[in-house]
């Protein structure tokens, strides 16, 4: 395992426990790509056929060799001015508007332990166990343009992962400008792929498209300077008959939260490329003289065994190597958020006894969401006026979060700190701080602007003013949300505007750093309204994410699901809402809403003063269960049983590393009169065990309850749902 480079048939091989992944070095100076896939230990340079194609060029190095062209060989990173004419990974453009590259290997290094890169989020490995991690940095150069490029290999054998990006260094004379950037760019020689990708939008998150790869040139992605809620930075590829638990699968994840792009296509003689990285329309970056571009990363993974394996490979990567900070394998608060209730009616009556009705029914914590500060009662005004409204809370906020510790619970806050509102003190100290291009009337998102985060004096004032509010008392949890996309890109700081959107992506992540530093045992969720940047980027410093602004169950069940995908549930805050829903109208039973919720970080979002006696007493029960499930729940193995998409019912489980317990939960989407028994099938399971279910104590062969299934109830009644405890039994 680990990385080797083959000095005889100049070939480098990065091996994981169950992939490989090969390319080779050229006599010209190219890196071709050969293979990823099944691990293997033989060269696989032999896949590599050289033919006399018309109309693919011939670079000069190979003189009359009419069947070597760069337009037809597979590569590690294509550039654009090679000679290839599929999707090119990277173009660079010069001062004049030639845009052409031509790059060639120098040197490399193999070194233990994986790299960072400065100032952006990247998969990290503790310090304990460095020896398995290894990183291999190939340089290569365009002498023309006196450019190197670093490519940066990272991987972690155990967990099946390698890790790609890159760093652009100008030792040339003059600036020069990326115009497009994919840090990973895969080229299969062989073969016929689906691609899956998660699309959605707001209040619908993440579903699941699979389609093939043909001959045309897919691309997903967001232009909304965000990752978005249109399409998530995360795609799967798949050999045809793959499924849950069958068949070849590789995973591309963007660890970056702002735009992105995802290309994949067949060529003209049957490669196939996928390639994710920056998105191009919003990207101009100047290099100049003496100065290094760092790309964020890509996650790549390889299952031989379906989709689940693969998901559990990104999980263990998230949960281990993505998250940080003192929460990221702890059980999370169990809290109450205000907003659903009161949206921004709020005050220091209605919170304290929101307060008691959270502790009375066994909440860890009172999250006071959207209102609190300036004079927001509504959405339009105050973003940025960043302190407590007293008039609202009846005395200062720390008075306040006094009171709902003496209640008994813990104190959370809500910010959106990259917005600005017109109607505001700081609009009208600093017009300029917000993003708008000069002579333009600037584009509103939810009446708001956004602050150029690119800007380190906006950043400083934003953060003391943050800073001020977290020292005034006893906050332990912060939700970070971001409510628009960017539209009017200029910041008057800029050299280039070309370079402003990538900026403001590495302010945010500068200001997240030393936030997450400061407070270390502050827990911070992500959120853009709901699931609008879920990504690997924003989980390296907020170790959960609000999934989505829809909280009816059932559409949940379809987010969860494809969130599932990428995202492990220790990442996914879920809630329980009111019936009928705020968002669908649909009603569905307390007891359905608490089992739905219980799919990652727990919590409820209504008026709890409206719930019944019988229902606050199930919500007790619910916030009991959730407690005894949660080290499962967080930190088991997650596994669809059904697709909630085609499937009358939405079946998912968690399961103890060690088998030892299993979690099954089942969800009914659809009801008719008279209808078959739906069959839950749990998976991963040990086999030739028995199994006994903790309510019933009716005991299971694990093999007849994984091929057979479990029947669930039948019972009269909507959207009803059922959770299963499995317990492994001594032999
Ligand atoms: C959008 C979030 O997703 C909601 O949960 C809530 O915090 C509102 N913003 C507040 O404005």
């Amino acid at each position: 395992m680990g990385i080797l480079f083959d000095e005889g048939k100049q070939t480098f091989s990065i091996s994981t426990k169950c992939s490989t992944y090969q390319f080779m070095l050229d006599p010209h100076g190219f890196l071709l790509h050969l293979y990823y896939g099944k691990r293997i230990s033989g060269n696989a340079g032999y896949l590599l056929k050289y033919l006399d194609r018309g109309f693919s060029g011939n670079p000069a190095c190979v003189v009359n060799d009419r069947t070597f062209s760069m337009d037809v060989l597979p590569q590690e990173l294509p550039a654009w001015g090679s000679g290839d004419f599929r999707s090119p990974a990277f173009v660079v453009e010069k001062e004049d508007g030639t845009r052409s590259v031509d790059l060639r290997y120098v040197t490399h290094t193999i070194r233990t332990g994986k790299y960072g890169l400065p100032g952006l989020p990247a998969v990290y490995v503790n310090e304990d166990d460095t020896a398995e991690s290894e990183t291999l940095e190939i340089v290569l150069k365009d002498s023309v343009l006196s450019l190197e490029v670093h490519l940066l290999y990272g991987v972690l054998p155990e967990l099946d992962v390698i890790t790609r990006a890159i760093q652009v260094r100008n030792k040339g004379a003059e600036t020069v400008y990326l115009d497009k950037l994919l840090p990973a760019s895969l080229d299969f020689i062989t073969g016929e792929y689906d691609l899956l990708t998660f699309h959605g939008r707001h209040t619908m998150e993440r579903l699941v498209q699979r389609m093939t790869i043909g001959y045309s040139e897919e691309r997903i992605g967001s232009r909304r300077g965000a990752s978005s809620h249109q399409h998530n930075p995360m795609l799967v590829i798949a050999e045809k008959e793959t499924t849950d638990t069958f068949g070849d699968c590789y995973a591309m994840q963007f660890v970056y939260s702002g735009g992105f792009q995802a290309e994949a296509l067949k060529d003209q003689f049957g490669t196939t490329r996928v390639q994710i990285g920056l998105q191009e329309e919003g990207f101009h970056y100047p290099v100049a003289t003496g100065e290094t571009f760092t790309s964020p990363e890509v996650i790549l993974s390889f299952s031989r065994d379906g989709f689940d394996k693969l998901s559990h490979n990104l999980h263990d990567l998230i949960r281990d190597h993505i998250c940080r900070g003192k929460f990221k394998n702890r059980p999370r608060p169990v809290l109450v958020n205000s907003w659903e209730g009161s949206l921004w009616n709020i005050d220091k009556n209605s919170l304290l006894s929101l307060a008691r009705e959270a502790k009375g029914i066994g909440a860890d914590m009172l999250v006071v969401d959207d209102g609190w500060f300036g004079n927001r009662d509504d959405d339009n005004s105050s973003l940025g006026d960043w302190y407590a409204n007293e008039k609202k809370l009846g005395g200062t906020l720390g008075s306040l979060i006094e009171e709902v510790n003496r209640i008994g619970l813990k104190y959370g806050l809500w910010f959106e700190p990259e917005m600005i509102s017109e109607q505001s003190r700081l609009y009208e100290m600093h017009p300029d701080w917000a993003l708008q291009i000069p002579g333009r009337v600037p584009i509103r998102g939810r009446n708001q602007l956004v602050l150029d985060f690119s800007r380190k004096e906006v950043r400083d004032y934003i953060y003391d003013a943050i800073c001020a509010i977290l020292d005034s008392g006893n906050i332990e949890y912060i939700k970070w949300d971001y409510n628009r996309s960017i539209f009017d890109v200029y910041s008057e700081a800029a050299d280039h505007q070309g370079r402003v959107l990538y900026d403001y992506m590495l302010g945010v992540y500068e200001f997240l750093e030393n936030l997450t530093n400061q407070y270390p045992d502050v827990l911070i969720e992500g959120c853009s309204g709901g699931g609008g940047r879920y990504d690997a980027g924003m989980l390296y410093y907020t170790p959960q994410i609000w999934t989505s602004d829809n909280t009816d169950p059932i559409d949940r069940m379809l987010i969860q699901y494809g969130t599932s995908f990428g995202y492990p549930a220790s990442t996914l805050a879920a809630h329980v809402s009111k019936s009928p829903n705020e968002q669908t109208g649909r009603v569905t039973p307390i007891s359905t809403r608490g089992i739905a919720a219980m799919y990652g970080s727990f919590g409820y979002e209504l008026d709890l003063a409206l719930l019944t006696e019988e229902e606050k007493q199930e919500a007790r029960e619910q916030i009991a269960t959730y407690h005894r499930y949660e080290d499962l729940i967080l930190s088991g193995d997650y596994y669809r049983l059904s697709d909630p998409a085609k499937d009358a019912f939405c079946g998912w489980s968690f399961v103890a590393k060690d088998g030892t317990e299993a979690l099954v939960s089942a969800v009914i989407l659809r009801l008719c009169s008279n209808d078959e028994i739906f069959y839950v099938k749990p998976k991963g399971l040990k086999s030739g065990c028995i199994y006994m279910e903790e309510e019933t104590g009716d005991c299971y062969d694990a093999d007849l309850l994984m091929s057979a299934g479990l029947p669930l109830p039948k019972e009269a009644g909507e959207h009803r749902a059922y959770q299963f405890h499995f317990i492994l039994q001594p032999e």
